[in-house]
């Protein structure tokens, strides 16, 4: 079974507007509200995928019965700690005439360094665990030091570890060598505090596949994404696709790479699927629908080049 552990849920409204006119009353013409966070998304996606899946993780009291009958309609187990307050909420103001985007986010509840043994001592529950995914940020309250015991722990169960974070969080991962990271570009880039091209982030991003961490993924968008495993990379690229929303693009990935590890398939045929679930998840609103036959266009335009030990090659990256 694959754990997924979501420390921060959001709610995300997306609100459709003729016009928005600022100073006066704006008529609503379309709301879509969508349960998140990325440990949420992963279990979504892993689910569709026909993993067997556990979500986990801090709760708004508030919104407990929302997200229960989210994951509840996809068949998704959840037992989360429940908090006072409610998740973090983020509405996205779309303005139908311009296309532009305002977003307005809430702050959620708040949290303490406690909470992380509440979901340590869900995940020890369980029995048959191979992988915990550990994703998306901390809710404010909780220490870095307390994270970074937290995943040390959640290794020291004796499971395989995932983590897809941002920030200091992420410099914490990476102190605590994970399994699998999957940092997209920009993130590996605050981490070493410069402006990187792909090909130098792919380096880096192959010196830290040597340090510990069995699995590197850089995604990189619309650039696709490089899987590099002990020094051995491989470029994947997406084919073309409508893009309606870019939301859940590196959970959807990140979700077929726990599905493909944990089946033992070969790393060319799961970094192919991680790419199609990509695909697959900005061609939509949301995330998820991601069966074998909804896969099938967009795994047949992904094309995989083998880059070997050699990431600087110069014919590697478009
Ligand atoms: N515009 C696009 N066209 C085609 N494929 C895309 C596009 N954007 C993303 N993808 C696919 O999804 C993968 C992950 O995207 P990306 O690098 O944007 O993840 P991310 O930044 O971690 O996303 P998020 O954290 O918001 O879920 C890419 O490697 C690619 O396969
Ligand atoms: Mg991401």
């Amino acid at each position: 079974m694959i754990v997924t552990v979501t420390l921060n849920p959001a709610k995300d409204q997306t609100v459709q507007l003729e016009t928005l006119n600022v100073n006066a009353v704006n008529g609503v013409s379309h709301v879509v509200e969508t349960m998140g966070g990325k440990g949420i998304n992963v279990a979504r996606v892993l689910a569709d995928l026909g993993a067997e899946v556990l979500a986990t993780g801090l709760m708004g009291e508030k919104d407990q019965s929302l997200f229960q009958d989210y994951l509840g309609q996809h068949q998704i187990r959840n037992r989360f700690v429940t908090l006072e307050g409610s998740v973090r909420s983020n509405i996205k103001l779309v303005d139908r005439s311009t296309e532009e985007v305002t977003d307005i986010n809430f702050p959620g509840f708040q949290a303490c360094d406690e909470n992380l043994d509440s979901v340590l001592n869900i995940i020890r529950a369980q029995s048959d665990v191979s992988f915990v995914a550990v994703c998306g940020s901390l809710p404010p309250g909780i220490s870095m030091q307390a994270y970074e015991q937290f995943l040390l722990a959640i290794q020291a169960l004796g499971v395989s570890l995932a983590v897809d974070t941002s920030g200091k969080a992420l410099g914490a991962a990476i102190r605590v060598k994970p399994d699998l990271i999957k940092p997209n570009l920009s993130e590996l880039s605050d981490w070493a505090e410069r402006v990187m091209s792909q090909e130098q982030a792919a380096e880096l991003a192959s010196e830290l596949s040597e340090t510990g961490i069995n699995d590197v993924v850089l995604s990189c968008g619309a650039e696709g994404a490089w899987f590099i495993h002990h020094r051995q990379a491989l470029k994947v690229l997406p084919g073309k696709v409508k893009v309606i929303s870019t939301v859940g693009a590196g959970d959807s990935m990140m979700a077929a790479c726990l599905y493909g590890i944990t089946r033992a398939l070969p790393r060319k045929d799961w970094a192919k699927l991680a790419t199609a679930c990509g695909m697959k998840a900005v061609s939509q609103s949301g995330v998820g629908e991601c069966s074998e036959e909804a896969l099938t266009e967009y795994l047949a335009s992904v094309e995989v080049r083998e880059v070997g030990n050699k990431v600087k090659f110069s014919g590697a990256a478009r």
